[in-house]
């Protein structure tokens, strides 16, 4: 890291940026509070500011609260730990009226501990864990992670036996050597179902069953040097699938596919989007495994689901059979759905990068009575929703907080035909 510079500065944050960030002149100081007098001994010069990353807070806000997580102040995920609950949601109120320009309420997610139903966990040498924020070279060792709950530490323990015991090398970052590169944990929690994914290199994994306890394990392949989580599953012990409940429907969960990561408040999402939907023919767009579909079919909606990912297609549709529902369920691409008008309800939850502008511009042209656009990133939402709103109001809008200790947001909108 060349451009690191070392030198002690003594500096106030002023307010928090939009990622979390205390912001003090052309610094960033992760971790920290308005008012807070923190003295900078290194830091690094990133496109647009100076990112600290040695740091003492000299004089600490009133306001801090006490971390549950004892990975707090390193850890690249759960960064806003030190800030009361209550003031999470109200940063993250304050952050979507900056970037929609109108004051929405974010509903609080119903636990903000546990909740998390995924976990990616790191293979390195040195350790065992999650990357230390701002970087993908340095991992620490994971011992707990409050947000996903007891299997966390439990399972990182029972791989290091593992590795130790049967001499399993783990994957360097930076050279591109070894063997284990990532265990991705994986737990319904309202089924109580657990799933163990032991990404590797090409080789042959040792029986991994005497050490986890787990309804599924699975042992994927990922030989590229793309550092990513999965692989092509070569085997499993044990249950192929696991399943996640939402209120009154199960999911099938497979190490390859999406699912809402906070099941919580992932119920109270549905249920918004069912509430909104009005008519009886609905359109579910980026619909993935059919989390919304199924939803609605099982409350007698006819439903079709359009999805780019032919595997996530597959698994919806084993979904609507275990639901005892039936939805259609193609693979497309959002630029090429066309006959909008011929539905009562579009369902639009695409990924970071918004709608396709085709689409926004045939939702305008001849789009459903009803839209319900579930957003995760606000910027692209608002760029389409001053399209759409030449035909469409906005009747309601939430922000859905989704991920608490972090700055991500959720939003969930109706918008209905002028
Ligand atoms: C935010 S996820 C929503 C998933 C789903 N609604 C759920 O809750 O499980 C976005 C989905 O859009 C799909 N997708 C990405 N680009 C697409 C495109 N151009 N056309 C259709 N679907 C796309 C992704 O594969 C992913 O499943």
């Amino acid at each position: 890291m060349s451009n690191m510079v070392e030198n002690v500065l003594r500096v106030t944050i002023e307010r928090l940026d939009d990622d979390g960030l205390g912001v003090a002149g052309r610094f960033r100081v992760p971790y920290t509070l308005p008012g807070e007098t923190v003295e900078i001994k290194r830091y690094q010069r990133k496109k647009k500011y100076y990112l600290a990353f040695d740091f003492d807070i000299v004089s600490p806000s009133p306001d801090r609260v006490e971390p549950k997580c004892p990975h707090y102040g390193i850890c690249g995920g759960c960064r806003l730990q030190h800030i009361a609950y209550s003031d999470q949601i109200r940063f993250k109120e304050d952050k979507l009226e900056r970037l929609l320009g109108f004051s929405v309420d974010v509903l609080p997610s119903p636990k903000i501990f546990g909740h998390r139903n995924r976990i990616d966990v790191v293979i390195t040498p040195a350790c065992i864990g999650f990357r230390y924020f701002g970087t993908w070279w340095r991992v620490f060792d994971l011992q707990d992670c409050p947000v996903f709950g007891p299997r966390a530490g439990k399972t990182t323990s029972a791989l290091r036996e593992f590795m130790a015991e049967n001499k399993l090398e783990p994957y360097d970052l930076k050279t591109h050597k070894g063997f284990l590169r990532y265990i991705v944990l994986r737990e319904g929690k309202n089924t109580g179902e657990f799933m163990v994914n032991l990404v590797t290199t090409e080789g042959e994994l040792p029986d991994p069953t005497p050490y986890f306890s787990a309804d599924s394990i699975y042992h994927s392949v990922n030989s590229s040097l793309s550092d990513v989580s999965y692989g092509d599953p070569v085997r499993f012990w044990g249950k192929e699938y696991i399943t996640e409940r939402l209120n009154d429907v199960l999911y099938l969960i497979h190490p390859n596919s999406f699912f809402q990561t906070n099941t919580y408040q992932a119920e109270r999402l549905v249920s918004l989007v069912s509430e909104y939907a009005t008519g009886s023919k609905i359109l579910d767009l980026y619909s993935g495994v059919g989390t919304f579909s199924i939803y609605l079919a099982k409350r007698g909606f006819t439903v079709s689901g359009i999805e780019i990912n032919p595997f996530s297609v597959d698994l919806a549709r084993k979904n609507a059979e275990l639901n005892n529902v039936s939805a259609d369920f193609i693979v497309g691409k959002d630029s090429d759905v066309s006959d909008l008008s011929a539905y009562d309800t579009a369902i639009l939850d695409p990924p970071r990068a918004g709608l396709h502008p085709k689409l926004v511009r045939r939702l305008a042209e001849s789009g459903p009575e009803t839209v319900v656009y579930v957003s995760c990133n606000p910027k692209t939402f608002k760029r389409d929703l001053e399209i759409l709103s030449s035909s469409y109001s906005l009747d309601a809008v939430h922000g859905l907080d989704m991920f608490p200790h972090t700055p991500h947001v959720e939003l969930v909108s109706l918008l209905r035909r002028r």
